[in-house]
């Protein structure tokens, strides 16, 4: 426990005890690519400051006082199959890491993870456990001496929070640790619950088109963004993890790189992940097909600029369309439903192998075919290196202040639900059920 008083008044403040007796937080860096160091960084702060306005730089640690209380409202996992338990006494985690940043959370935007990991027992590094992915909320808490760090005390961030093997940083508790390079800040004409609904479903776009098919976004239009195939590159081969290695070097050849003017289609372009595909393609100068259930979502995909709209209901006449359309030679597909309808998409696309040596590249979010075709590379996404890699996740979360601030990037369409961290349940109950439809359901955090 920390523990800072002001000069100006008598008041003690008690900052977040370090670790929770009850469930040790757990500090879980599987690699850390480039990680910058500060060489006056220290783990425990003992310091008489006055409290850090917003903005404000100092020499110390910035650091506002959260409240006198250590302990926090969070949502446990106690078991597979369960829902989660509401506690009021989990302890506030504590930043431990110089680019660590504390997030008081005000909304939370809910996946689909976060019900089938709990049901299907996955992402549940052990149990009792804190899930959650996406957040959004102020910050109130940093860890560097660095005055001209780009997120300052006061800040409202959204936070994808993709390294869920730390606890610290899941959303389904009052504050939550991120890494300053995970945190994008929200321009204030962007409401903060619609921009907790977007972090994952943006860094999984991102990742998949820009890394995993080697889409260069530098030549986007209204907002240029990264060239993060050209970064991976430049990475230590080293420092990243070996089960995505393949997909971040070698996954597809300069030559076959995804470019401005090609085909690619979505399967599941009514997704929030397909609904930022959409967009992040569109941007980048690519003719786009959509799959998805277009009497309800067709308005919606046409007005984001999809190029042709293929309705879901029948399968097999979809898979035709798309040939149709593309008259067969089509190279590049997102599937983000599951593997059956990536066996279905696999059916659309050119699958010889050209003279050049060049296949087409399917790509799954949620599965594969079993049976894999000589003519096709398939693709999953490297999520991690989001946290991973300071360097790719900075120019992410850059890159998506920009697709907010210039308006490029529209948000998804929110079901907006209050009652707090006690009413998770019952709205992942309704998002498992399917009842709402093309909308991303956010759960309001009460103060
Ligand atoms: N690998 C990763 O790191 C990663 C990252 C992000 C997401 N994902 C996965 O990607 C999937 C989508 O996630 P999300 O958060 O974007 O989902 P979401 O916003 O919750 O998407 C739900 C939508 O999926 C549509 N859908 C359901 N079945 C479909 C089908 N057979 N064909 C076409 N559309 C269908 C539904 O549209 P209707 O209105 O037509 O029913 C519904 O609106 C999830 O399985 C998620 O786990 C994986």
């Amino acid at each position: 426990m920390t523990t800072v008083s002001t000069t100006t008044t008598t008041t003690t403040y008690t900052l977040p005890a370090q670790v929770d007796e009850k469930y040790p937080a757990v500090f879980h860096h599987e690699f850390r690519l480039e990680q910058r160091t500060d060489p006056s960084y220290t783990t425990t702060t003992s310091a008489t400051s006055t409290p850090a306005t917003p903005h404000q730089s100092s020499q110390t640690p910035e650091i506002r006082p959260l409240s006198p209380k250590t302990t926090q409202s969070a949502l446990l996992l106690h078991g597979v199959g369960e829902q989660y338990t509401l506690v009021t006494d989990h302890a506030i985690p504590a930043i431990s890491k110089p680019e660590e940043i504390l997030v008081k959370i005000q909304a939370i935007g809910l996946n689909p993870v976060d019900w089938k990991g709990p049901a299907y027992n996955f992402g549940l590094p052990t149990l009792p456990w804190i899930n959650g992915r996406d957040l959004a909320g102020i910050v109130v808490q940093t860890n560097t001496h660095d005055k001209n760090s780009r997120i300052r005390v006061g800040d409202r961030v959204l936070v994808p929070s993709t390294d869920y093997r730390d606890i610290r940083k899941a959303a389904f508790q009052q504050y939550a640790v991120a890494t300053h390079f995970n945190a994008a800040r929200i321009p204030e004409s962007v409401c903060l619950q619609e921009s907790a609904s977007l972090g994952v479903a943006f860094v999984a776009s991102v990742l998949a088109l820009g890394v995993s098919l080697g889409l260069d976004f530098s030549g986007a239009q209204r907002c240029p963004g990264p060239n993060l195939v050209e970064t991976v590159l430049g990475l230590d081969v080293e420092g990243i993890p070996v089960d995505i290695r393949e997909q971040c070097l070698a996954a597809v050849p300069r030559e076959e790189r995804l470019r401005g003017g090609e085909w690619i289609a979505i399967w599941g372009a009514s997704t929030t992940t397909g609904y930022i595909t959409l967009q992040l393609a569109k941007l980048a100068g690519l003719t786009v097909i959509c799959v998805a259930d277009i009497a309800r979502h067709g308005s919606r995909l046409h007005h984001l600029g999809a190029d042709v709209l293929v309705d879901r209901q029948d399968p097999e006449r979809a898979v035709d369309i798309i040939r149709g359309v593309t008259g067969g030679k089509l190279r590049y597909a997102v599937d983000i439903v599951g593997s059956e309808t990536a066996t279905l998409l696999e059916r659309t696309l050119d699958d010889s192998v050209r003279d050049d040596g060049s296949r087409a590249h399917l790509l799954g979010l949620t599965g594969l075919p079993k049976v894999r075709k000589s003519g096709i590379v398939y693709h999953t996404v490297p999520i991690k290196l989001f946290h991973l890699s300071d360097v790719v996740g900075e120019s992410m979360v850059g890159w998506l202040e920009a697709l907010l601030e210039t308006g490029a990037l529209q948000l998804p369409e929110i079901v907006r639900r209050e009652g707090g961290l006690g009413n998770v349940n019952e709205s992942l109950e309704i998002l498992r059920l399917g009842s709402v439809s093309g909308k991303r359901i956010v759960v309001d955090l009460e103060e």
